[in-house]
C-alpha cells in the first residue's frame, strides 16, 4: 500500500491490479483508514487518467452486489444528482415518467452537510419506507412504474468507506473521486439509461461550468463505455432550485410541481429531465417527449403516479390534502431585509448550512432530522428588495436554533444596487457526441 500511495503522490498511473488490491483491502478492512486518506488525498492532487478512472470505477462497482433489474419488463431509467441545495427533482420526476409508460427503479441517497437527500425528504411523509425487499420493489416497478427507496447496504461497500473518509478528510470535490463515486452506484444498479443532474455553482461540488462539464464528460464516458445509455446535465446551483429547503416543505413543493403550479425554475427543470429520460428510454424526439411530460402533468396521471407510489410504499396520502398542516412547524420566523438593492449572489451553500442548522440536515451522520424544519425563501438572486421585505421564512422545532442560522442566511446573500445579469438554468448537455454549450 505505501507503494501505490507513493506512486501516486508522484503523479504516475495505477494499474488495474494495483487499484483491484486497493479496494479488495478498502472492503475487507485490512488497508487502515489513515492509508486509503492518503491515497484519496493523493487523487485529488493528481487525478486520474482515462483507463484508470474506468478500472477504478468498476473495481468499485463490483465491490457489492451488482443488481439485475431484468425482473422488470421494459426499459429502465435512472437518474443522479451530484447534490445541491433545494433539489427535490427525483420526487418529481419519477413520477412523471412513470405516467409516461417508462419504468424507474431508483436508489436515492440521504443527505449531508449542506446537501439534502431524497431518502430524508420521502421519509417526511408519515409511514413511507424507503427499505423494501428486492420481490416488492420490482414488483411496485411492474405495477406502478416507479419506485424510490434506499441504496441496499451491499450497493458499491467501496464508494460507502471511500465517501465517509473523503468526507472528513477535505477530499470530495475531486472530478475522479466524484466520478467513480456516483457511477459505480449507477453502474451496480442495473438501469439501461442513466441521466447526470451535475450541479455547479455556489451550492455544488462544482464551482465552475469548466469543471463541472468535465465531470459530466466522464461520468457519460464510463456508462456509455459499460453499455448504459448516459447522459448528463450541468445546471445551476448558485442559488437553491425552487422556493423550498427541507423535508416536508421540498415535498410540498414537488406536490406543487405536479399540480402544475410549481415555482418556475424547478418545474422546468424537472421538465426537461423528464423529457430526457423519456426521449433516452426511446419514447420520442425531445421536444414530443416534453410535450407528453406537459400532458401528463396537466391531466393529472402524473400527481396521481406519486400518490399511488407513496401509498404502495406505505406513506400516507391524506397529507396531500392538507398541504399546510403536513409543513407547519412549531415555529416560522420572517427573515427581513435590513438594506434596499438587488441580490446579485446567494452563498447556496451557506443557505444549506442555515437549514441544517434550523434541524432540515444532519451535522453528524447520528443527528436526527427534524421533518418539518427548514427555509422558505421569498427573494433570489435578481430580485429587488426594500427594507423590512421578507427575504424568507424560516420554520423549526426549537426557537433557540433561529439565531445563528438567521445570521448565516444573511451572511450568505451579496445586494448590488445595479440590475444583475440573468442566469441560466441549465448551462450544457453532455452526451456521446460530446457538449453543447446552451
Ligand atoms: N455524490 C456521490 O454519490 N458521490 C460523490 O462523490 C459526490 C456526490
Amino acid at each position: 500500500m505505501v507503494d501505490i500511495i507513493s506512486k501516486k503522490r508522484d503523479g504516475a498511473s495505477l494499474s488495474k491490479g494495483e487499484i483491484q488490491y486497493f479496494i479488495d483491502g478498502c472492503v475487507d478492512g485490512s488497508i487502515p483508514d489513515y492509508q486509503t486518506s492518503a491515497l484519496l488525498m493523493a487523487i485529488y492532487f493528481q487525478g486520474m487518467e482515462d483507463r484508470e478512472l474506468a478500472d477504478f470505477t468498476m473495481a468499485m462497482a463490483h465491490s457489492g452486489e451488482m443488481i439485475d433489474l431484468s425482473p422488470i419488463k421494459g426499459v429502465k431509467v435512472d437518474k443522479h444528482s451530484t447534490g445541491g441545495v433545494g433539489d427535490k427533482t427525483t420526487m418529481a420526476v419519477a413520477p412523471i415518467v412513470a405516467s409516461c409508460d417508462v419504468k424507474i427503479a431508483k436508489m436515492s441517497g440521504r443527505g449531508l452537510g449542506h446537501t439534502g437527500g431524497t431518502v430524508d425528504k420521502l421519509e417526511s411523509i408519515p409511514g413511507y419506507r424507503t427499505v423494501l425487499d428486492k420481490d416488492e420493489f420490482f414488483n411496485q416497478v411492474n405495477e406502478i412504474g416507479a419506485s424510490v427507496i434506499g441504496q441496499s447496504g451491499n450497493l458499491a461497500p467501496a464508494d460507502k468507506k471511500l465517501y465517509a473518509l473523503r468526507d472528513v478528510t477535505g477530499s470530495v470535490p475531486s472530478i475522479p473521486l466524484i466520478a467513480s463515486s456516483i457511477m459505480s452506484k449507477k453502474l451496480a444498479a442495473g438501469a439501461d439509461c442513466i441521466l447526470l443532474d451535475v450541479k455547479c455553482g455556489s451550492g455544488a461540488f462544482m464551482k465552475n461550468v469548466a469543471d463541472a462539464v468535465t465531470l459530466a464528460e466522464k461520468m457519460v464516458t464510463i456508462g456509455e463505455h459499460n453499455g448504459k445509455r448516459t447522459m448528463a446535465y450541468v445546471t445551476n446551483m448558485n442559488m437553491p432550485l425552487g422556493q423550498n429547503i427541507g423535508n416536508a416543505l421540498e415535498v410540498k413543493e414537488v406536490v406543487d410541481v405536479l399540480n402544475g403550479k410549481g415555482p418556475e425554475d424547478l418545474t422546468k427543470e424537472c421538465e426537461e429531465l423528464s423529457a430526457t429520460l423519456l426521449m433516452m428510454a426511446g419514447k420520442g424526439r425531445h421536444s414530443e417527449c416534453l410535450a407528453m411530460v406537459k400532458e401528463v402533468i396537466k391531466n393529472g396521471q402524473a400527481m396521481n403516479k406519486f400518490k399511488e407510489m407513496v401509498q404502495a410504499q406505505g406513506g400516507d396520502i391524506s397529507v396531500f390534502d392538507d398541504l399546510d398542516g403536513f409543513t407547519k412547524a412549531a415555529v416560522c420566523y420572517e427573515v427581513k431585509a435590513d438594506r434596499d438593492g438587488y441580490i446579485a449572489s446567494m452563498d447556496t451553500e451557506a443557505i444549506g448550512i442555515a437549514s441544517t442548522m434550523l434541524g432540515a440536515g444532519r451535522e453528524t451522520m447520528e443527528s436526527v432530522i427534524d421533518p418539518t424544519a427548514g427555509i422558505t425563501i421569498c427573494k433570489k438572486t435578481g430580485d429587488k428588495v426594500h427594507v423590512g421585505d421578507v427575504l424568507a421564512v424560516f420554520h423549526t422545532s426549537r426557537e433557540e436554533l433561529l439565531s445563528p442560522a438567521v445570521k448565516r442566511y444573511l451572511e450568505a446573500l451579496n445586494y448590488s444596487q445595479q440590475t444583475p445579469e440573468q442566469s441560466k438554468l441549465v448551462y450544457a448537455v453532455v452526451d456521446k457526441n460530446g457538449v453543447k454549450k446552451l
